[in-house]
């Protein structure tokens, strides 16, 4: 089984064509455009250029990809269709819908999140996943916690009403596409999942059981990178000028939350108190030369990184997890993976590896993933 798959939910441009045969996951093909220079000098993502130029790139990276030929080599379209910008996410849903219409190829609708949890997959085989599943997706825009199970047919965990066995012969292609959004996935939850609330991805069910409740870690880690430098790229500077750093009294940051709150994690406190420090160092006339400012990196860095660890090993021991996993753009951080795999080595008995997306770029916002996504919600008997 094969699929196109599109993503434009934010500020890339991404297609893939991504098969699945064997229970390998193999990405045939990946072209993305970053939009980072149109949008690097308003220091944020502008919605409206964003939508122009996937408007601009799409036909063309589509082209690219294999225009026409596409149609004999692919059984259906996944695409990106929540949450993101909704000017960006319409021009790839209306893109997927025109392709799937004229060349009469089904179309799955897939949650930018959940790839993320399966990112882990893509160039992998399933056997490397096993429920109970915990993954911690960490980036700009979101850092949560997500436990991931198997949905039995009859067992405990009943599929939901409405979900349609792959084989079922009353199954038309239109009941398909119903069958991928399954009934308990109203609109509200596939934009947005509240704690305890959990959304079907074909024979999985992910639910969310922690987030940040200010900053995602990503959000922080910019932040705290313009403070100290000015304008992006945050996350990669500070993990870049961290290296540099030497013991240094003068700055003393500590992680919050830690007991508090079960799963959920909260960096703003953290983000402030770098605030303070460089409003102390002004009024004290201490100099912030570039080593200091390596080793508030440094420290900074640090303790996000412990609380990711602690947050995602305590879900990890707590739910007894077989497969354990940080995704999103700042899992591709060494030093927060060394954190956790610190961790859990010095907690479990048995350590179970942390496992981390296959490749540097199955951790940032791309279409390979949307299509490993689909093809777990298009092949439900995986
Ligand atoms: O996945 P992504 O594009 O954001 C959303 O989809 O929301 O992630 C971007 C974030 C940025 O905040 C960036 O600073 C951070 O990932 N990032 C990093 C690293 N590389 C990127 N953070 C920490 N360490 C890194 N090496
Ligand atoms: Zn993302």
């Amino acid at each position: 089984m094969k699929t196109l798959a599109i993503e434009t939910s934010c500020d890339d441009t991404s297609l893939s064509v991504v098969s699945y045969n064997d229970g390998n996951f193999v990405v045939e093909k990946l072209i993305s455009f970053a939009q980072i220079d149109l949008h690097a000098p308003y220091g944020g993502v502008v919605p409206e250029l964003a939508n122009r130029s996937h408007t601009d790139k799409i036909i063309r990276l589509l082209e690219e990809l294999g225009g026409n030929d596409l149609k004999d080599e692919i059984d259906f379209i996944s695409v990106t269709a929540y949450p993101g910008l909704p000017g960006a996410l319409v021009v790839g849903v209306t893109t997927a819908t025109m392709l799937g219409r004229m060349r009469n190829k089904p179309v799955v609708e897939v949650n930018h999140i959940m790839w993320h949890v399966f990112s882990i997959l893509p160039d992998r085989n399933i056997d490397i996943l096993h429920t109970p599943y915990i993954c911690m997706t960490v980036s700009g825009g979101h850092n949560d916690i997500y436990l991931v199970g198997k949905i039995e047919v009859d067992g405990e965990n009943k599929r939901s009403e409405g979900s349609l066995k792959r084989n079922d012969p009353q199954r038309s292609e239109d009941q398909w596409r119903w069958a991928a959004w399954a009934t308990d996935d109203s609109r509200h939850k596939r934009n947005h999942l509240a704690i305890g609330e959990s959304i079907s991805v074909g024979n999985y069910s992910v639910k969310k059981i922690g987030q940040t409740l200010d900053d995602a870690a990503g959000e922080a880690f910019d932040k705290v990178s313009r403070m100290l430098w000015g304008p992006n790229p945050g996350g990669v500077r500070i993990s870049e000028l961290a290296k540099k750093w030497t013991i240094d009294e003068r700055v003393d940051l500590r992680a919050s939350f830690l007991a508090a709150e079960e799963f959920n994690f909260s960096f703003s406190g953290l983000k402030s108190q770098v605030h303070y420090l460089l409003g102390k160092y002004a009024e004290t006339g201490v100099v912030v030369d570039d080593q200091l400012k390596a080793n508030i990196a440094y420290m900074f860095q640090e303790e996000v990184a412990h609380v990711l660890a602690k947050k995602l090993v305590h879900a990890a021991e707590h739910y007894k997890a077989k497969t354990i996993s940080l995704a999103g753009w700042v899992s591709a951080n060494l030093r927060i993976r060394e954190r956790v795999t610190e961790l859990l080595e010095k907690t479990q008995q048995t350590p179970i590896p942390l496992l981390t997306p296959a490749k540097f770029v199955y951790c940032t916002d791309n279409a390979a993933m949307i299509g490993t996504a689909g093809l777990l919600m298009r092949n439900e008997v995986l």
